[in-house]
């Protein structure tokens, strides 16, 4: 898929609000991007759309953090984790398969965890603020859900 171009914050809280028309129980996304990429950003934008309780931060220092709500919402930081084998192991208090878990600097973690997974990149303009997005769908039937994508 083509990149998406996000101008500013509020666009890319933006698509993910609209990403998240198309997310369902026991989906896994898998973030990708330097620092301050938006990889943050962008979940704060689907827990929006998802409307899950409490306020989407970076989960850097917890690791996981579980939002609840009509679809609940696991935000991961797989920052310091080496592989992730089971969510399990992160012992949060919903069943990941009645959740979307959207994991950030889960490239090379996480990727065993589910038959298949959205995988989000995100990369910095230099000269701007301007992010540019890519989805990359793998199995299941991402390829078709991003191909709706509500505009
Ligand atoms: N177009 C944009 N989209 C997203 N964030 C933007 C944009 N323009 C500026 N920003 C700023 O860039 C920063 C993005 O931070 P964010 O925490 O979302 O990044 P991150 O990829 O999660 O970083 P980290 O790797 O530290 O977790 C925020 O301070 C935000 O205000
Ligand atoms: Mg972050």
């Amino acid at each position: 898929m083509s990149a998406i171009v996000l101008p500013t914050l509020e666009d890319t809280h933006a698509f993910g609000r609209r990403l998240a028309a198309l997310l369902r129980a026991g989906d896994l996304l898998v973030l990708n991007g330097p620092l301050g990429a938006g990889k943050t950003a962008l979940v704060q934008g689907i827990g929006a759309g998802l409307g899950v309780r409490g306020t989407v931060v970076s989960p850097t220092f917890v690791i996981a953090r579980v939002h609840q709500g009509p679809l609940p919402l696991v935000h991961v930081d797989a920052y310091r984790l080496g592989s992730l084998d089971e969510v399990d192991d992160l012992d949060l208090d919903v069943d990941v398969a009645d959740a979307v878990t959207a994991v950030e600097w889960g490239e090379g973690k996480v990727e065993q965890l589910t038959d298949s997974r959205l995988e989000i990149l995100l990369a910095r303009d230099p000269s701007s603020d301007a992010r540019e997005l890519t989805l990359v769908p793998h199995g299941g039937d991402w390829a078709a859900r991003i191909a709706s994508l509500p505009a």
